[in-house]
């Protein structure tokens, strides 16, 4: 078995903070491979951001305890120094932000911020790394890059931003590329050309990509591996296929539930997860879902509040559950019958 791009295990990130200790992730672990794409998905505050911001070693190192195993290409990120971290980022991996204009700054141009990143990594000169600008500018699909390298970022739209910001993160051709909702705020046709750049890229360079997103429909698009996160942890995950085709987790059968379909009627209204997402302070014991789902008397006793469910560290298939296979089998069967399409 070859080993894996990038690899994380066990990876538990916790904040400590006035009202306690804030358990953002805890026993985290997943792979990702050359050229291909893990979608990462679930509600608002399950610990998306904070896992990446882990792997790029982003995290300030005060309030913050970091522990697991994070191998990148077989070097150990989280025993890497703060000056190790800084010549990777940018050059060995690169993270895209949901809000190019809060990543940019407003006082350089386009072509100096992408120009100097790769001035940065590689030691260009300024000529030669405009002409690096001027290059990925063309790559990411701006009209005229000759002439909008030297615009500044309140020149170009929405979408365009996007795109510079794209192209100063692939400038020195990251292995690994962290796109945490790049293109939430975005509108559908522009959103579908970025991913589409997204994959022509990946195509070009063999990139890793981790894919941050609420959007199941955006998984289905973009990712080969999917990793479903709930409260910090891992509920499941396998290929796009077996997670959107046949999920094994109630938890996942309520974000399928809650996604709109194209074939369905347009009246028929959305079915958000009853209930809130977890408390990360104190977290609910065992299955941190267990209070919000239909299934625990299906499992019966107390086991879903007591134990946490295992989900097996290496395999890439799994999901975090007690019910039995053929429970999960049979009830996922009644939840997608009463789906639209
Ligand atoms: N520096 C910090 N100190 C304390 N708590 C934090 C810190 N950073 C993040 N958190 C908490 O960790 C949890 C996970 O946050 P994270 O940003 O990873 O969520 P997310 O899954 O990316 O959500 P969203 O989809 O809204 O972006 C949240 O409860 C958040 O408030
Ligand atoms: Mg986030």
């Amino acid at each position: 078995m070859s080993t894996p791009f990038l690899s994380v295990r066990d990876l538990r990130v916790h904040f400590s903070t006035e009202d306690g200790m804030v358990k953002a992730v805890d026993g985290l672990s997943f792979d990702v491979d050359r050229g291909k794409t893990l979608g990462i998905v679930g509600e608002s505050g399950s610990g998306k951001s904070v896992t990446n911001l882990a792997i790029l070693g982003l995290h300030h190192p005060d309030h913050t305890e970091i522990e697991g195993e994070i191998l990148l290409d077989g070097q150990d990120l989280l025993a890497a120094s703060e000056r190790e971290l800084e010549r990777l980022r940018g050059n060995k991996m690169a993270m895209v932000f949901q809000d190019a204009l809060a990543s940019l700054s407003p006082y350089h141009t386009i072509g100096a911020q992408i120009g100097e990143t790769f001035r940065k990594h590689t030691g260009a000169s300024k000529r030669e790394a405009r002409a690096r600008a001027v290059e990925m500018l063309t790559k990411v699909g701006i009209p005229q890059p000759n002439l909008r390298v030297d615009d500044y970022p309140h020149q170009f739209s929405g979408g365009m931003r996007q795109r510079a910001m794209i192209a100063m993160s692939l400038v020195c051709d990251p292995a690994l590329l962290v796109a945490d909702e790049p293109t939430t705020a975005l509108d559908v046709t522009v959103q579908a050309q970025i991913m589409d750049l997204l994959k022509d890229l990946q195509q070009e360079f063999g990139t890793a990509i981790i894919f941050i997103t609420h959007d199941l429909g955006v998984i289905a698009d973009i990712a080969d591996d999917v990793l479903v996160m709930y409260g910090g942890r891992c509920v499941e995950r396998g290929t796009k296929k077996e997670v959107l085709r046949a999920p094994q987790h109630p938890y996942t059968w309520g974000l399928l539930g809650s996604m709109p379909t194209l074939e369905g009627p347009v009246d028929v209204p959305l079915s958000p997860i009853p209930g809130t997402p977890p408390s990360l302070l104190n977290p609910p014991t065992g299955c941190r879902f267990h209070p919000r789902c239909s299934f625990t008397e299906q499992v019966g006793g107390d086991r879903c509040s007591a134990q946490q469910p295992p989900l097996d560290l290496v395999s890439g298939r799994g999901a975090a559950c007690h019910l039995t296979p053929e429970q999960r089998a049979e009830f996922f069967d009644d939840f997608a019958g009463t789906r639209p399409n």
